[in-house]
């Protein structure tokens, strides 16, 4: 694991816990002990809170006579302890009385976040130096994973193209000296991967897939595979204007599986990862896939087009059957893969598919702790009729309108040997603001997942 040096706590809103900047005092009461703490004070600080309807609540903040800051907490910590705080206290340096949760002082990094590539920011986020306990290195690196993804998510396709997602991906890779290969336009074909190259081929930026490695090849193989469509105009069958709007943040996958890897790279997590990422722009040109056109894939299965928006299934097929065949010790993918998903979870639970039982109850016993909600979803076998097709192996898109999310994970599983394996249909962006939350994009299911790979391989001896 890589020390932490001053330069890495820049825009994570937080400090490190040596700083000698004189802070404004923070003391976290919780509801619990509220009345305690209130029979202490001074009759004029009673009062004060009084007029400040302070109760000890969540989201709650007051100030005393002295100049002290003191902040609401009720119920278990989660991001929405501190996750407040970063613009509702004025700009400034703070310290907390006392230590705190991993989870609260996370969500203070987390709600520091703003997207300024465009508009400069109109404030600082208030900083808090973190307290002598706190894992800095862990939080700055979870800070600064989930804010890569973020970014990547709310750059719009202009400037995110897939050509664009490749140099994201290289500059990972030399942050943690991993090698990259990465496999453009017609090229893939010689790779097998016509899913990939025909959904991406109509765009003026070329389709790709890049291939990452890191870390010793002795450790377990873990891969890592991130739907990348940088911008879903839904082809020939062409998505209306509101369903358009937002499928820049279609690459989402994509930037949660290189938050992700950036995660484990930072902590130098004892296991072989290899990431994915197919790239494309679902475009319209004379020469785009059509619905009826049977596509050859990776694995060899045949694909008849049913919908040209169903494209997100074609780029992990292909990618998944690459990660499979190499059976490492287990798949995670991440997509913003069906509307059904969001019908059925809402846009703020990542919906989760696997092929072990076991794996998907602790990943979302890992979610509930690291307040990243994931949710079990069924992966029911009898629905694979409905994507049979008369004249190939597969459809890509289900006839049925029922059970969109189910059908998808079940078309990606095809591809998928004897490996375990979760896939994640998440939603990639905050539709409202939360503490800890920023509208806009999301690394959803990120710290489930990076908990869990912590938990089960260990962090390297130093
Ligand atoms: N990227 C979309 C899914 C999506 C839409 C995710 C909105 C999150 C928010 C995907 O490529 C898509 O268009 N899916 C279709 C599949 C259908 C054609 C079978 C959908 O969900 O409508
Ligand atoms: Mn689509
Ligand atoms: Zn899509």
């Amino acid at each position: 694991m890589q020390e932490l040096n001053p330069d890495d706590f820049a825009d994570t809103a937080l400090l490190p816990a040596d700083t000698t900047i004189t802070p404004t005092l923070l003391k976290i009461i919780r509801s619990e002990t509220f009345d305690d703490f209130i029979n202490e004070l001074t009759p004029s600080d009673q009062q004060w809170l009084n007029r400040q309807s302070f109760a000890g609540k969540t989201g709650q903040i007051a100030w005393l006579e002295n100049g002290q800051c003191i902040i609401g907490s009720s119920g278990e910590d989660s991001l929405s302890t501190l996750g407040h705080l970063p613009y509702q206290l004025p700009e400034g340096v703070y310290r907390l009385t006392d230590d705190a949760s991993f989870i609260a002082l996370l969500g203070w990094g987390l709600g520091g976040y703003r997207f300024d590539r465009y508009k400069l920011a109109d404030r600082m986020p208030a900083k808090l130096i973190l307290p002598d306990s706190a894992n800095a290195s862990e939080l700055v690196h979870t800070i600064k994973a989930t804010n890569l993804s973020r970014d990547l998510i709310n750059t719009p396709a202009q400037d995110m193209a897939p050509s664009h997602l490749q140099a994201e991906v290289e500059a990972l890779a030399e942050t943690f000296a991993a090698e990259v290969n990465t496999t453009v336009g017609d090229e893939l074909l010689d790779l097998e991967c016509g899913a990939i190259h025909a959904v991406g081929r109509a765009a003026a930026d070329g389709p790709r897939l890049m291939d990452l490695t890191w870390g010793d090849l002795d450790h377990p193989k873990i891969t890592i595979v991130g739907k990348g469509v940088t911008f879903d105009s839904g082809g020939l069958n062409m998505k209306p204007s509101g369903g358009m709007r937002w499928m820049k943040k279609d690459m989402g996958g994509a930037a949660i599986a290189m938050g992700l890897a950036y995660l484990v790279m930072s902590q130098g997590l004892p296991i072989r990862l290899r990431m994915l990422i197919p790239a494309a722009e679902n475009a319209v040109a004379g020469n785009a896939f059509r619905p009826g056109d049977v596509l050859d894939t990776h694995k060899g299965l045949t694909v008849e087009i049913d919908n040209t928006d169903a494209e997100g299934r074609l780029l992990l097929c292909d990618a998944l059957s690459m990660a499979s065949s190499e059976k490492p010790e287990l798949i995670v993918d991440y997509a913003t893969l069906t509307g059904a998903a969001r019908g059925a979870v809402g846009a703020e639970i990542g919906a989760l598919f696997s092929n072990d039982d076991a794996l998907a109850q602790e990943l979302m016993q890992f979610g509930r702790a690291e307040d990243d909600a994931v949710w079990p979803m069924p992966l029911h076998d009898d629905y694979d009729y409905m994507i049979k097709s008369n004249i190939a192996d597969l459809v890509n898109s289900a006839a049925s309108p029922y059970a969109g999310a189910v059908t998808a994970a079940l078309f990606l599983k095809r591809f998928i040997d004897d490996v375990p394996w979760v896939h994640f249909d998440i939603m990639a962006f905050n539709i409202r603001k939360r503490p800890g939350r920023p509208e806009g994009g999301e690394a959803m299911a990120l710290r489930s997942v990076y908990r869990y790979l912590a938990q089960r391989f260990g962090a390297i001896d130093e």
